[in-house]
């Protein structure tokens, strides 16, 4: 018999599976969370809340939040009077500091988030042994534990390119870029992805040349091409160098810096030297170690756990949960689908609609959006009506002295249903929970139309897109 048994155990302390396993206990499983994770807390255990919380959404945000205000003291504070006496200067290291020190409370927060729910923490890597529709048995470190139900929540690493080694020092990947020691001076990004404009944004506002080189031929494609072109707009005047339709060469790597070779969209060579490079193309599911075919578990040709709608996988009792598995790699999902499949597990009607997940990009301006773009539309030859609405003319965002962005909402042309709504501007992280929200009460543009909006507040933008979709906005 093994050592240790639970009903449920988790495997893996992020986003999707630290919810996983409080949701479970409170539905009153005996429930275990394993984590292998290298980064240690003050005990030597590993932390929990995977990427998110250690190398990912949490200290990104404060490095941001920091940038920001840097460079709201160099350039807004000025324009609206307020006069320092010197120069605005960073202290890298006190920045990083405290970046790391919020994500110690909020990491060692899980543990007492454990604790109070009566989670049993097991520190050590999960790997199937055996198992079946009465349980499994699951190494975890060097104890054999026995659950009845498992459920995978290992998340994901950064993908790397081959001719270009990872050291987090010269050549980072999203660990290495949220710990510079100082700014660089000349900073080269590959990919211009959620994470290459947030992590470039920083260090530019920071002083560092930042060049960000995409493979693709369009900037943000996935987005809303309205937003796109915004966006570009905006970062480039920022000072973001954005190159397209790239296919990068060789790199060669000293203690100095980068030499990296690139082909551009005309397929003329080009040579880019960087004190440091960020490489940021996308990130792969893990499963490494955790030994799927002991089980049969099946997997894809993307290495992602096959799960259903209820992120069921082929074997019973076992569901997989966030960046593992299909849909967007976002904390907000992983989360979503660790609490579903506790409740299914309960017996309860679990449930997580992908369609109506946002996305968000926390550069200044945000770029926030839930549901189909017009691109979308068009394609799968939807009738669609448009409701777009600039900050410029909002009072608030004028007072606030960030008028940049706008709010589209696309609604349905025959139903009013809203179909998706796509913001860039100030506040667009906490603007698009509305059209969330709405949108998963299946909502119009006529209900957001007719619902009283505070003022003076950037909602107001939100309302009078809706308005605009019926062609009857007020201040606008
Ligand atoms: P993870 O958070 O990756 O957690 C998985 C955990 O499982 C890890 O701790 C890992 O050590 C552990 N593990 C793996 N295998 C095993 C095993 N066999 N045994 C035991 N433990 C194991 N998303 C947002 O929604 N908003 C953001 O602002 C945002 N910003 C981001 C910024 C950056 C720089 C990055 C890199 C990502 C960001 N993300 C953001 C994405 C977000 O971090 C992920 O979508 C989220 O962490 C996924 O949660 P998860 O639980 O599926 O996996
Ligand atoms: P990404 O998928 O957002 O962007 C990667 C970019 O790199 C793409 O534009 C891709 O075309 C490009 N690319 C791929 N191969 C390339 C190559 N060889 N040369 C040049 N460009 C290449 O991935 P990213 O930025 O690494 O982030 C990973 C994931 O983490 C995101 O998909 C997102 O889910 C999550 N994340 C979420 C954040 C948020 O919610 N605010 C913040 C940061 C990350």
């Amino acid at each position: 018999m093994a050592e240790k048994q639970f009903d449920v155990l988790v495997i893996g302390g992020g986003p999707g599976g630290y919810v996983a396993a409080i949701r479970a206990a409170q539905l009153g499983f005996n429930t275990a969370c394993a984590e292998s994770n290298p980064y240690a807390d003050p005990k030597g255990e590993p932390r929990l809340g995977g990427t998110c919380l250690n190398v990912g959404c949490i200290p990104s945000k404060a490095l941001l939040h920091t940038s920001h205000l840097f460079e709201e003291a160099e350039h807004a504070f000025p324009s609206q009077g307020i006069k320092l006496s010197g120069k605005v200067s960073i202290d890298v290291p006190a920045m990083i500091d405290r970046k790391s020190k919020v994500v110690d409370q909020l990491t060692m927060g899980i543990k007492g988030l454990f604790k109070k729910n009566k989670v049993t923490f097991l520190a050590g890597h999960g790997s199937f042994v055996s198992g079946g529709a009465d349980g499994y048995k699951v190494k975890v470190g060097k104890d054999t534990v026995e659950a009845k139900h498992i459920i995978i929540a290992t998340g994901s690493s950064p993908r790397h390119l081959p001719n270009i080694p990872v050291d987090n020092k010269i050549v980072c990947d999203n660990v290495g870029a949220l710990d510079f020691d100082a700014v660089p001076k000349k900073l080269g990004v590959i990919g211009a992805g959620v994470i290459g404009l947030e992590m470039g944004s920083v260090w530019r506002r920071l002083g560092a040349e930042v060049t960000v080189l995409e493979a693709l031929p369009d900037f943000m494609g996935f987005a809303d091409k309205d937003v796109a072109k915004e966006a570009l707009k905006v970062f480039t005047k920022q000072g973001l160098d954005i190159v397209t339709g790239v296919s990068i060469g060789e790199a060669k790597v000293s203690k100095k810096g980068v030499s990296l070779t690139y082909t551009d969209k005309a397929g003329k060579e080009n040579k880019l030297d960087v004190d440091r490079l960020i490489v940021s193309i996308g990130r792969v599911p893990n499963t490494d170690g955790l030994d799927p075919a002991a089980v049969g578990l099946d997997m894809n040709e993307r290495g992602q756990i096959v799960v259903d709608e209820h992120c069921a996988t082929n074997l019973p009792n076992v569901y997989a949960v966030g960046d593992v598995v299909r849909g967007p790699m976002l904390a907000h999902k992983a989360m979503e689908e660790g609490v579903m499949v506790a409740e299914i597990i309960a017996g309860q009607a679990g449930h997580c609609n992908l369609d109506t997940v946002p996305g968000i990009i926390y550069t200044a301006p945000e770029i926030a959006w839930v549901g189909k773009t017009e691109q979308d539309l068009k394609t799968d030859g939807v009738a669609y009506k448009v409701g777009k609405i600039p900050f410029l003319a909002n009072g608030r965002a004028l007072g606030s002295g960030d008028p940049t962005g706008f709010v589209k909402m696309l609604a349905c042309a025959e139903t009013d249903r809203i179909l998706g709504v796509h913001i860039i501007g100030a506040n667009a992280s906490e603007l698009i929970s509305e059209a969330v929200v709405a949108m998963e009460f299946n909502g119009a543009s006529e209900d957001l139309a007719r619902i009283c909006h505070g003022h003076p507040t950037l909602s107001e933008v939100v309302h009078e897109a809706a308005l605009a979709c019926d062609k009857r906005p007020l201040h606008f």
